[in-house]
């Protein structure tokens, strides 16, 4: 079967220079500056990566970038300390920090002490809500770029059947929340999921999300099925060298049968950042009761 290869590298370049657009009207008509703040407590060394990419991405697009770097020994009331500056600086429009947290933090506590309108990741729970009530708010970054891909790709979603495999707060929860928002009917398929190879054969439009290295084969997968790769998966080194980046989608296989597929690297994990770019310019935008420019 020929297959579309959805192009999230270039679709979230369009995006980000959409969002550049709408930066650069707030701050000749409004000498706003939208800026976002990252934390990183610790050294992992994939979130040093996305953070890196986060503060180099927010820059190029013409907002304030604050970046926070503290050690791994950094307690909870001191990075809810940092929090609440950020909060009530009006500098910031956006707060992001980043997960994973070391053991000994509480990652919801840190995350709802964000304030809910500059919670550019959407994760705390009157974003959660205002999602699940089918209400604005901020939308976490991961599933609306997956979403925006969906739409401009098929189009019309009302009605399909949607298998989200992955139930995590970060992408498959929402994710489900966001398609159901659209009329889709959707299954969450997980680890306990009996006989998962059926269900996600059931799926107009398949999204993996669960860190497994190709784990989603040809065989699970219907003729002509949507597939969204969440998954950003390093394979083991091979002498020197280093592991090839997969996503959970076994591509090779699977484009056989689908009718559209993203790649890994180059398919959603872009979408991420633009879309964490375009949440700052909104929460920049809602906090000031101005209308939300296109995006
Ligand atoms: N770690 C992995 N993905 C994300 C994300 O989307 N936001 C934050 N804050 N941390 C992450």
């Amino acid at each position: 079967m020929n297959y579309t290869l959805i192009d999230g590298k270039s679709f979230a370049e369009k995006l980000v220079m959409k969002v550049a657009n709408a930066v650069n009207v707030l701050n000749t008509k409004h000498h706003i500056k939208p800026g976002l703040a990252v934390v990183l407590v610790g050294q992992n060394p994939a979130s040093e990566v996305y953070v890196k990419n986060k503060v180099r991405q927010t820059k190029n697009s013409g907002m304030n970038s604050v970046e926070h770097r503290l050690p791994d020994t950094t307690s909870e009331s001191d990075l809810l300390s940092l929090v609440n500056k950020l909060n009530e600086d009006d500098e910031i429009d956006g707060i992001l920090v980043q997960l994973p947290l070391p053991d000994h933090i509480n990652e919801n506590s840190i995350i709802n002490a964000i304030k809910p309108s500059k919670d550019v990741d959407g994760f705390s729970i009157p974003n959660v809500g205002l999602l699940s009530t089918s209400v604005s708010g901020l939308i976490p970054c991961t599933p609306l770029g997956c979403l925006l891909l969906l739409k401009s790709y098929v189009g019309e979603l009302s009605g399909k059947s949607a298998v989200i495999i992955g139930r995590s707060n970060i992408v498959g929860k929402p994710m489900a929340q966001l398609l159901l928002n659209e009329n889709c009917t959707v299954t969450i398929a997980h680890s306990k999921t009996k006989n998962i190879e059926a269900v996600c054969k059931g799926a107009d439009i398949l999204v993996a999300a669960v860190g497994r290295p190709n784990f989603v084969k040809s065989e699970w997968v219907k003729k002509g099925a949507v597939v969204i790769d969440v998954g950003i998966n390093r394979l083991p080194p091979e002498g020197d060298i280093k592991g090839r980046l997969v996503g959970d989608v076994d591509f090779n296989s699977v484009s056989n049968v689908a009718s559209a597929i993203t790649p890994v690297p180059g398919g959603v994990g872009p979408m991420t950042i633009a879309c964490l770019l375009r949440n700052t310019v909104t929460a920049a935008c809602k906090r000031r009761n101005f209308n939300e420019p296109e995006m």
